[in-house]
């Protein structure tokens, strides 16, 4: 089974296993970078990991045309089922874990805050590990360099999604220490690109990687995907 990953811009993924389209913090009406628009992205899951407008803005869109299960920490999945009416919401916060028909999602420590556009409390930033059939997945999401990343080592990860951006999550330079920790066998970049405020060279990321790191770097551009076989 392979899994096709693709990233829509700035830290929007779209993950296709063949039977289930699952998207994190889709970002596409508004986005500079975004190949597609909200009303062309279908998904059965969405992953929501923090109350900010650059994760949040087409969550409720998508998730009511396409009947999808929002997914995402207790106090933003109360906020989409209250104030935007979905339908299928399912709130879990740090450290637990979900099973799901393509495998299953556990929730990781994420160092950022989570206010939702409105104001409301968004409880704790998080970030994700995705376990598809054989493969592990691990969005870090909005999040600084943190030493626990460590912890997640032993979970056998095939694809890290990091951020690079700086200024709002960690930048290029604590993204290779996070490589490191994690011990990924592939990394790519996110949240980068999108504003010049976080502009980046992902090239000379990528070359930072492979100097610094035992991984293999793959930078996409956004509408491209990246197949883990
Ligand atoms: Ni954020
Ligand atoms: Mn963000």
């Amino acid at each position: 089974m392979s899994i096709e990953l693709t990233w829509l811009g700035h830290a929007t993924w779209l993950i296709n296993d063949g039977h289930h389209r699952i998207l994190l913090d889709p970002f596409l009406n508004d986005s500079p970078t975004a190949p597609q628009k909200a009303n062309e992205v279908d998904a059965d899951f969405i992953l929501v990991s923090h109350g900010h407008f650059d994760h949040v803005a087409d969550v409720a869109e998508i998730a009511n045309r396409c009947n999808a299960t929002v997914i995402a920490g207790f106090e933003v999945a109360e906020w989409f089922a209250k104030q935007h009416d979905v339908k299928s919401t399912t709130g879990m916060n740090i450290g637990g874990s979900l099973t799901l028909p393509f495998g299953s999602v556990k929730m990781t420590p994420a160092i950022h805050s989570s206010q939702l556009p409105d104001g409301s409390y968004g409880g704790v930033a998080g970030g994700f590990l995705v376990m598809i059939g054989e493969r592990t997945l691990y969005f870090a999401c909005d999040t600084a360099l943190f030493s626990d990343m460590q912890l997640l080592r032993d979970k056998g990860i095939d694809v890290a999604i990091l951020p690079i951006g700086d200024l709002f999550t960690m930048g290029p330079r604590d993204s290779v220490t996070a490589t490191n920790y994690l011990n990924p066998k592939q990394v790519l970049p996110t949240h980068y690109n999108t504003w010049p405020p976080i502009e980046q060279d992902a090239e000379s990321w990528a070359e930072m990687v492979r100097a610094g790191a035992t991984a293999e770097p793959i930078v996409l551009q956004p509408g491209q995907s990246h197949v883990i076989e």
